[in-house]
């Protein structure tokens, strides 16, 4: 089987594939000068993917990881149903249908943070996005997905899978905390699979967010003096969530703070700000950054084989 990839995840589709034991080939992405893109599965890659399903490892985000992961959908599943006719000729200009195969995996889920409609008159843009993916693929692998009921009722089997096993691990080989702290109610569930995974005792805060750039966090007492404290989050974008719970742990004696997350956004100097608050930034490759030291690979390929096992 093969793991393809466009321009924003090659060494993480490799990794996947690796994992697999697959082989992975990488798609051609070009941009015209007027910054639209373009996409080409190579000659030498076609029948790779008509054999046996395909795995796309694409992210949507930026925007233009969406358009790039619909045009490369659109051409994988032209290819398996047959359709090469081309202007200039080359080659049969038709193939048999080989059947549905295309497979989706998404490691950062971008829109993912608005999966509700907060107001009268917004777009739930995580469903919007997940059903346009939905009608051009097959079946769907989401790593770390802010709110998975965002992705409830699609049109295709979803797997959902998760890096906390994979970041426990790394915690306690690299900085063996002694407390895992969620920053708030919604990563509890994350956090606290941490926290079981090392054996740890586990707390959370209660976050209330006036603006993208003001977190408030409700006065709690924690037991972490002279403690080695790991913050664990699904994603840090501006770093203010973890900034603000780094403070209320040094406040409360902590030795040292770490910050771990699945999706290291690092929007707008965000690791510049995180370094004065805390001891250090954990991230996986789901986005390509700094801070990206743990593979994500292994957790895609249990969404994978997830997903393969339940079609
Ligand atoms: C929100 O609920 C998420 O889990 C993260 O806590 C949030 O997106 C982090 O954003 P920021 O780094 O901008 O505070």
């Amino acid at each position: 089987m093969v793991v393809v990839s466009g321009s924003n995840s090659r060494a993480l589709a490799q990794d996947l594939a690796n994992e697999l034991g697959w082989e992975h080939r990488s798609l051609e992405v070009r941009r015209f000068p007027d910054s639209e893109g373009y996409i080409r599965i190579p000659d030498d890659s076609i029948t790779s993917v008509r054999s046996e399903p395909v795995i796309l490892v694409s992210n949507t985000f930026p925007d233009a990881g969406i358009v790039e992961t619909l045009l490369m959908l659109e051409a994988l599943n032209d290819l398996r149903k047959g359709r090469t006719e081309n202007l200039r000729e080359i080659g049969p200009q038709s193939m048999d249908d080989v059947g549905p195969g295309v497979l989706l995996a998404i490691p950062y889920f971008g829109y993912s943070r608005q999966d509700k409609r907060f107001n009268p008159g917004e777009a739930i843009s995580a469903q919007a996005i997940g059903r346009l993916l939905s009608a051009h693929c097959d079946g769907i692998i989401v790593f770390d997905l802010h709110a998975p009921s965002a992705l409830e009722d699609m049109p295709v089997p979803v797997a959902f899978t998760s890096a906390m096993p994979e970041i426990a691990a790394h915690l306690q080989s690299t900085i063996a905390p002694d407390f895992i702290l969620s920053p708030d109610k919604g990563a509890i569930e994350r956090a606290s699979a941490v926290a079981e995974a090392i054996g740890l005792p586990f707390s959370y805060l209660e976050k209330t967010r006036i603006d993208a750039h003001t977190i408030i966090h409700k006065a709690k007492n924690l037991d972490v003096d002279g403690k080695v404290v790991a913050i664990v989050d699904d994603m840090i974008a501006t770093g203010g969530t973890i900034c603000k719970a780094a403070d209320a742990l040094r406040k409360q004696g902590a030795k040292e703070v770490h910050a771990a997350c699945t999706h290291g956004l690092f929007t707008g100097g965000a690791i510049n700000r995180l370094v004065r608050h805390v001891d250090g930034v954990h991230a996986t490759s789901s986005l390509t950054n700094s801070r990206a030291v743990i593979s994500g690979g292994p957790a895609l390929a249990r969404g994978v084989r997830e997903l393969l096992a339940g079609l």
